[in-house]
């Protein structure tokens, strides 16, 4: 792999995937990072690397549902590899205005996967980017494995689960050299705070409300984003192709418990001034509809077929998380602000 496409990687995992892979792995190529810059996507994420490595690192601001951009930027840079983060990526979002999810997640991958199977006798691999979700919810036991049947709830979801299908049929049908990853919840530095995490960060830090759904009784199972990244590399550098790989921090979570997490571990760090506990600041609210009750990620697959383990505990790997949230004001005041979204409107205009 030469010149990897990345798809996505001003967002929270694809920037940090390039990041790492540029900074700290053994990969010695070019990255093509091909992203929308939607409200997820912010060039902040990557402006240092824009800066300093500029050889190996090309931006294009393109829409995976484009033909044309993409097209021409396989045979611009000789694409031999893509990995493929875009997607709109939250769930509550889906919920309320499905039309994008279908769009991108389903008809960009679509078109990701046309201009691959043009490019087929360039093409090492297509790597595609999934989540645990596909699986469905989980009762009070048992893991998914990547044996389990796909029961998507959501709308994002489901457009997850049609897009690894497609993925799929493009290996069986065409011979195309794929692999996808079903990964369980991130956490970590750069992440949009619209999720659970640095959501609570941020409102704790201000002295707002914690809304937490329904009892806070759902499980999450949580993994450092690194982790997440250092896996999907090594799944592309050695997982078989044609094959699914679960990944999975084996941290079980209740809500209710990592939101008093957050607010213990900032009590620590940062205590309020007149040092009340920040776990008051909890309310409970409205369910989110066809909330999945439990996602848990057997990885023994990744584990035990390409010796991947996590470098991150929860606690590292949240203590971590609360310090670059505390330690980035900028970044926080420009996502609050919008402030990285008028310099991308005004950036592009011409
Ligand atoms: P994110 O929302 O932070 O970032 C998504 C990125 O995709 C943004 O940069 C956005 O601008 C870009 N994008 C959206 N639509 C696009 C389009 N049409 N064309 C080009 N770019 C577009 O998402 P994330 O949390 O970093 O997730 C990345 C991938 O990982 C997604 O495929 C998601 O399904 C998957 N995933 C996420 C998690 C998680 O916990 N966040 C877990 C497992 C899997
Ligand atoms: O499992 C992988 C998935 O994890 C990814 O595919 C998705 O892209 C990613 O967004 C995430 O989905 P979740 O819905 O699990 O993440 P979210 O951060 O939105 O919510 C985590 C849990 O916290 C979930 O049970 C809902 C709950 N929650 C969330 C928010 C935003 C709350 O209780 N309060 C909140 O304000």
């Amino acid at each position: 792999m030469k010149n990897i496409m990345v798809t996505g990687g001003c967002g929270f995992i694809g920037s940090v995937f390039i990041r790492t892979m540029l900074l700290d792995s053994d990969f010695k190529g070019r990255i093509i990072n091909v992203d929308k810059l939607t409200y997820a996507g912010n060039p902040d994420n990557l402006a240092d690397i824009a800066k300093t490595i500029p050889g190996r690192y090309v931006f294009i601001k393109a829409d995976i549902c484009d033909a044309e951009p993409i097209s021409h930027a396989f045979d611009a840079y000789q694409i031999d590899a893509v990995c493929n983060f875009a997607a709109e990526s939250h769930v509550d979002r889906s919920i309320v205005a499905p039309g994008a999810f279908i769009k991108t997640n389903i008809g960009g991958t679509f078109n990701l996967l046309e201009i691959a199977r043009r490019n087929l006798d360039r093409l090492v691999l297509f790597h595609h980017v999934s989540t645990d979700e596909v699986y469905g919810s989980l009762g009070d036991s048992g893991l998914f494995t990547e044996q389990t049947p796909y029961r998507p709830n959501s709308p994002y979801s489901a457009s997850k689960a049609a897009s690894d299908h497609l993925v799929r049929a493009y290996s069986k049908t065409y011979g195309m050299p794929v692999t996808i990853s079903n990964c369980s919840n991130n956490y970590g530095p750069y992440q949009f705070p619209e999720k659970l995490i640095p959501l609570m960060i941020l409102n704790a830090l201000e002295n707002r409300a914690l809304p937490v759904y329904g009892d806070g009784s759902n499980v999450r199972d949580w993994l450092y984003v690194k982790d997440h990244c250092l896996a999907v590399w090594e799944i592309m550098k050695n997982g078989t192709r044609g094959e699914t790989y679960n990944i999975g921090g084996r941290y079980e979570m209740a809500n209710i418990d990592t939101v008093n997490m957050v607010c213990d571990l900032l009590d620590k760090i940062k205590p309020r001034d007149d040092q009340s506990s920040r776990r008051e600041l909890i309310e409970f609210v409205k369910d989110r509809p066809g909330h999945d009750l439990r996602y848990a990620i057997d990885s023994s697959k990744l584990e035990n077929e390409l010796g991947w383990a996590p470098l991150e505990s929860f606690e590292s790997g949240l203590k971590k998380t609360i310090q670059w949230y505390l330690d980035s004001s900028q970044w926080v005041e420009r996502v609050k602000s919008g402030e990285y979204l008028k310099w991308v409107e005004q950036h592009y205009k011409e």
